[in-house]
């Protein structure tokens, strides 16, 4: 691991660049940074499932820290999926590789709502013992803890697996105005009890994934959407870790992203930062926002962009450096030292 910049991971270039305060240098994180790219990852999980995997402490530190080391990145990621929540309450979920969360009995109806089991904090013994060996073994480097927002898990729980349109969890919304509340209700629930056993137990820092927020219109996600994502930050109460919060082709949505809570917008490639920083306003940082694809071209391509990221960034309160969405499965892991060697270098004093 590379040395840290600061002694704790309070007063990390992650947490500082998240609330606008001076860094000694740009932080840099990936999105799925934890995975698949990684040969040490596909060879640690190899035999375990997904949410097996999850839900064992040795494996959950050992995975989350293979990127630190490797990379030198300014955070760790908790290894975890947004469904886990789900899945320990007892709800029937698969990872499928190379597809994502599949649902054995999708939520289509009113009563399909109200037999949604609850989370008992109970469950989540450890989720605690996993965070704090790996806030013991991280040292100075700040730990992201992290759950999915109401919506995208809604999307899992209605279409019953991944889907592009998201048109039954819209016909749902629509036909269903209570019990999709009561939906959202229940999940934000439980992603705010996950975030906060996190935090509680040494995170030092939150990002909820609204990953598929952007197949919305601004009216709808204000009025159905948003209020329950704000939900699972209230829910952290004084808790006082940075909140960063992302979704995917929220272009249009930014400056409400921002309004549910967060201290960070992650923004996906779309949307130029400096532009980006504009439609947020100024009292909120920025996360992002290279385009993953960027990372499978040549190396001079790859330094323009990440040029370009960088410059455009300084139009922000305080930038993260991230991609706009998660780590491609092709990347060459060498990349992503290179990127982060590369972001350090440039923003250096
Ligand atoms: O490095 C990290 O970011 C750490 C952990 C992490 C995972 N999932 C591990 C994972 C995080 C933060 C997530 C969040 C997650 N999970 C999101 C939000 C982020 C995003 O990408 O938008 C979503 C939508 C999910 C649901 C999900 N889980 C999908 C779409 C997939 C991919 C399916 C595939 O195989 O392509 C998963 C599986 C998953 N989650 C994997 C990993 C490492 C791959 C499973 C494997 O390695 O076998």
């Amino acid at each position: 691991m590379s040395a840290p910049a600061s002694a704790s991971p309070a007063d990390s270039d992650l947490v500082r660049a998240a609330r606008g305060l001076p860094v000694s240098r740009t932080p840099v994180w990936f999105m799925r940074q934890a995975g698949r790219s990684l040969p040490e990852y596909r060879e640690l999980r190899a035999g375990t499932k997904m949410l097996d995997a999850c839900q064992d402490p040795d494996l959950i530190t050992e995975i989350t820290l293979q990127p630190v080391r490797r990379h030198g990145v300014d955070a760790a990621i908790f290894f975890s999926d947004i469904v886990l929540p789900l899945v320990v309450a007892g709800v029937d979920i698969e990872i499928k590789p190379g597809i994502g969360p599949v649902i054995a009995d999708p939520v289509r109806s009113v009563a399909d709502v109200d037999a949604l089991p609850d989370l008992d904090p109970a469950q989540l013994g450890f989720l605690e013992t996993a965070v704090r060996r790996l806030v013991g073994e991280l040292g100075a480097t700040p730990l992201i803890g992290f759950a999915g927002a109401p919506f995208t898990l809604a999307t899992y729980l209605i279409e019953g697996g991944p889907s592009k349109e998201h048109a039954r969890t819209k016909a749902f919304m629509y036909a269903e105005p209570e019990a999709w509340s009561r939906l959202l209700q229940k999940l934000s629930v439980s992603s705010s009890t996950f975030l906060r056993t996190q935090v509680d137990a040494g995170a030092s820092a939150v990002q909820l994934f609204d990953s598929w927020a952007g197949v919305l219109s601004a009216v709808d996600y204000a009025e159905r959407v948003l209020p329950h994502s704000r939900a699972v930050f209230d829910g952290l109460g004084g808790r006082d870790v940075p909140r960063i919060h992302f979704g995917v082709g929220t272009g249009e949505l930014l400056p409400l992203i921002g309004d549910a809570g967060a201290d960070v917008v992650g923004v996906d490639w779309r949307l130029p930062l400096d532009e980006a920083a504009r439609r947020v306003g100024p009292g909120r940082s920025l996360q992002g926002n290279l385009d993953p694809a960027v990372l499978l071209a040549d190396r001079e391509t790859v330094d323009r962009e990440v040029r370009r990221v960088v410059e455009q960034g300084k139009a922000a309160r305080g930038h993260v450096f991230n991609l706009g969405h998660g780590v491609l499965p092709d990347t060459d892991p060498g990349v992503l030292t290179h990127v982060t060697e590369l972001v350090h270098e440039l923003t250096s004093a």
